[in-house]
């Protein structure tokens, strides 16, 4: 098949659909499209395209989900449901002419041996949106998850956490995330990566010691030194872990939850430290050695739980401790949109407690006068301030150190407590996700 020609629309909205489906089933969207591109036989120019309809989908599902409520007289199979949220997001903000998403759409319903028999049902119900749209979506727009397109429990938890600030954080989740990148300081300075990024032609926009935005957002396997290991893709937010983590030569320092690795590759560049990366899966262990080769980087790597180290652990304390503890990425919703999709409230509770068994198993790891940075790519409360407050209590030999350039008086929640709370923002001197931060020291005796 030609690389530069692309598929019809409707095999590249059947393939979408197909994605959306397996979200709403409780699937991870990039796998789901994994799955859907080794299903359907797409030209490869069509997979961006396919990637493109299911992710702005996805930021508008609730919507979607809605609208078809109140145009479908019984509730359809799923995959037939899929294909009509599919194409009613195409219709809500239009790209293509509104007959030409109809004709596709049914045309990829008549493709598929489990809508085909629907093809009249998707024809009927999306000439019926398009008779009346303005209405339909005032009255689907009444609904807080068609409104807000998060469900209702998501926006119950930040309305408590945020009583003046739920709806920008909420809002935030339909922005295009930057491509931002971290800039190897061991091999390049910042301004001189910089100068080759524009003697290339790229815009960019510096955002921190080691992190600059950089435009247009085409394949990272384009970029200057991306084979030599001079530069990767972190967010802004993220970078903050390894500055903040106070590193010096020669100190053993421990990333708790190290996957992909991005963090450890960051700790690793910023200071000859021994490190030790655990993580609990072995397949996303591997992406962080993977990493680090392609880095010229080097750590021990070591899959387990960090909730149980006497089944890992050397008995050598120390220095630095990172917990990059698993959580429910509601900070990073930008980026990773269908997350709010596949998290149930009970998750919350579920997180919150391995959070706290992991930092409460691996403080005692840590040496007197060490450091420990607890972090999370969220902005619940429940998973941040919440645990480091109750950790607090528990352990009357930590006490919390001030981030540099983090102080309490910068945080931008609308209620202050320990640690220090990142909310997603998109300006020209500040572009990043939301994350939880809080160093922690150990007492000397
Ligand atoms: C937020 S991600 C870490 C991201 C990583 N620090 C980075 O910057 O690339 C959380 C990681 O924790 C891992 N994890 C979850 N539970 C764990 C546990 N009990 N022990 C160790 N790792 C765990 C997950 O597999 C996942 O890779």
């Amino acid at each position: 098949m030609s690389t530069t020609l692309r598929s019809a629309l409707a095999d590249e909205m059947r393939s979408a659909a197909q994605a959306l489906g397996a979200l709403a089933a409780g699937e991870r969207l990039d796998y789901a499209l994994e799955q859907a591109e080794h299903d359907h036989d797409l030209a490869p120019a069509s997979r961006p395209v396919v990637r493109d309809l299911a992710y702005s989908a996805t930021r508008v599902l609730g919507l979607c989900q809605a609208l078809a409520r109140g145009l479908n007289m019984r509730e359809p199979a799923a995959p037939v449901a899929a294909l009509q949220w599919l194409a009613l997001s195409q219709l809500i903000a239009p790209q293509r002419h509104p007959a030409t998403i109809v004709n596709q759409a049914v045309r990829a319903a008549r493709a598929d041996p489990q809508t085909e028999g629907a093809a009249g049902f998707i024809n009927a119900t999306l000439r019926a949106f398009l008779r009346s749209p303005a209405a339909l979506l005032d009255a689907a727009r009444r609904h807080p998850e068609a409104r807000w397109n998060h469900p209702d429990w998501w926006l119950d938890v930040l309305r408590i956490d945020y009583p003046n600030a739920w709806q920008a954080i909420t809002e935030s989740a339909d922005w295009h995330p930057p491509l931002t990148l971290r800039v190897n300081r061991r091999r390049i300075a910042l301004a001189d990566y910089v100068a080759r990024l524009e003697a290339q032609g790229y815009t960019c926009r510096v955002v921190g010691p080691a992190a600059v935005i950089v435009e247009p957002a085409g394949s990272v396997l384009a970029l200057p030194g991306w084979a030599e290991g001079l530069v990767s893709v972190q967010d802004e937010g993220a970078q903050r872990a390894a500055l903040w983590l106070d590193l010096q030569d020669g100190q053993r320092v421990l990333d708790a939850c190290a996957a992909p690795g991005g963090k450890s590759a960051h700790i690793l560049e910023e200071a000859a430290v021994h490190l030790t990366a655990l993580d609990l899966k072995p397949r996303r262990l591997e992406r962080v050695r993977e990493g680090l080769e392609r880095l010229g980087l080097a750590g021990t790597l070591l899959c387990g739980d960090a909730a149980t180290p006497r089944r890992w652990w050397d008995r050598v304390p120390f220095d630095r401790i990172l917990v990059d503890a698993p959580c429910t990425a509601s900070g990073i919703v930008r980026r990773a949109p269908d997350s709010r999709w596949l998290r149930r409230r009970g998750d919350l509770t579920t997180l919150a407690a391995a959070q706290t068994r992991i930092i409460d198993a691996l403080w005692p790891l840590l040496k007197p006068g060490g450091k420990l940075l607890y972090a999370t790519c969220s902005v619940f409360r429940a998973e941040g301030q919440d645990i480091i407050e109750s950790f607090l209590k528990r352990h009357k030999d930590a006490r919390e150190l001030a981030l540099p350039g983090g102080s309490h008086a910068a945080v931008r929640t609308d209620s202050l407590g320990p640690g220090f709370q990142l909310l997603p923002t998109s300006m020209p001197s500040e572009d990043h996700d939301g994350f939880f931060y809080c160093l922690i020291e150990k007492r000397r005796p």
